[in-house]
């Protein structure tokens, strides 16, 4: 059901690579909820993935940009804002990639050249983006910016290797960009926590279906599905949620709260 929430606000989503990226979700609730945006994703991407299926439903236009480069990340918000025709209401990065966790590497034996990448990758870029956007005055008062988090932030997860870290630097950013933009021109930066979801970035992860299995168990609510976490860019994009910022928020069916559940208790019990 919509609710004509982003009714005459102007985006840019990232990282949509098939149905199951989350960006996916977004963009079609986003276009359900009345608002017009550009679609980016790596070049690479645009070769892999089903982008201009995406991009048609939507009736979007795609900007290709290696969200690395503040050069392709200047032409990305210089071409959205003159095709959509006025400055942007939202921003959605919704990109990550670990080289390490590609290949395997644990914690301890991680390339450096690599670790570079992911945390430019999935870091820097979000910092870059709203340096280029700032720089460009690209942005509506009142603006929102969402990035994709994970609790390994937080908490150690083996497994998550360099993107926890990345994922601890993306979150940073949130709250000094919050500061800055909030004070410029009330634009709100914001990260979402979201739960393990089955996803091409998702599943890369070693031992990501039993993790998977432990959090949907372990969360009352169960695991947050994409298309809930698309909901709630929706409503941290919408009017709705103008006073919330430089917050990392949960979003993941009440895993970050639990200690343990009885699901949990009873698995060991067996
Ligand atoms: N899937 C999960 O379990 C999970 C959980 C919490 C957070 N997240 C985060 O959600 C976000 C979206 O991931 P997803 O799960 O939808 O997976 P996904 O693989 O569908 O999306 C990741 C996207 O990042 C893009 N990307 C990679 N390198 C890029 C570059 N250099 N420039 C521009 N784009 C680039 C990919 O092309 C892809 O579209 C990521 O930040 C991810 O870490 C995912």
């Amino acid at each position: 059901m919509a609710y004509n929430l982003l009714k005459g606000k102007r985006g840019i989503i990232s990282g949509a690579l098939d149905e199951n990226s989350i960006a996916w979700h977004v963009a079609e609730k986003a276009h359900a909820e009345g608002a017009t945006f550009t679609l980016t994703n790596a070049p690479i991407a645009m070769r892999m993935g089903k982008i201009n299926d995406l991009a048609k439903a939507c009736n979007a236009e795609i900007i290709p940009a290696d969200a690395t480069s503040v050069e392709e990340l200047e032409n990305l918000f210089s071409k959205s804002t003159e095709i959509l025709g006025g400055k942007i209401d939202f921003v959605l990065h919704s990109i990550g990639m670990s080289p390490n966790i590609r290949k395997g590497k644990s914690y301890g034996e991680l390339n450096y050249d690599w670790y570079q990448k992911s945390i430019d990758i999935s870091a820097l870029s979000f910092h870059k983006m709203m340096h280029v956007a700032e720089k460009q005055d690209a942005l509506n008062e009142w603006a929102s910016i969402v990035g994709l988090s994970y609790i390994a932030a937080q908490r150690t997860y083996p497994f998550y290797t360099d993107m926890a870290d990345a994922k601890a630097v993306l979150e940073s950013i949130a709250r000094g960009y919050g500061y800055r933009l909030g004070k410029a021109k009330n634009v709100r930066v914001n990260t979402i926590s979201q739960s393990p979801t089955k996803t091409t970035a998702g599943s890369g992860i070693d031992g990501f279906q039993s993790f998977y299995d432990f959090a949907d168990k372990q969360s009352p609510l169960g695991n947050a599905p994409a298309g809930a976490c698309a909901d709630y860019c929706i409503s941290l994009f919408s009017d709705l949620t103008r006073m919330v910022t430089m917050q990392n928020l949960y979003h993941d069916g009440g895993y970050s709260s639990t200690g343990i559940s009885e699901e949990v208790i009873e698995m060991f019990n067996k």
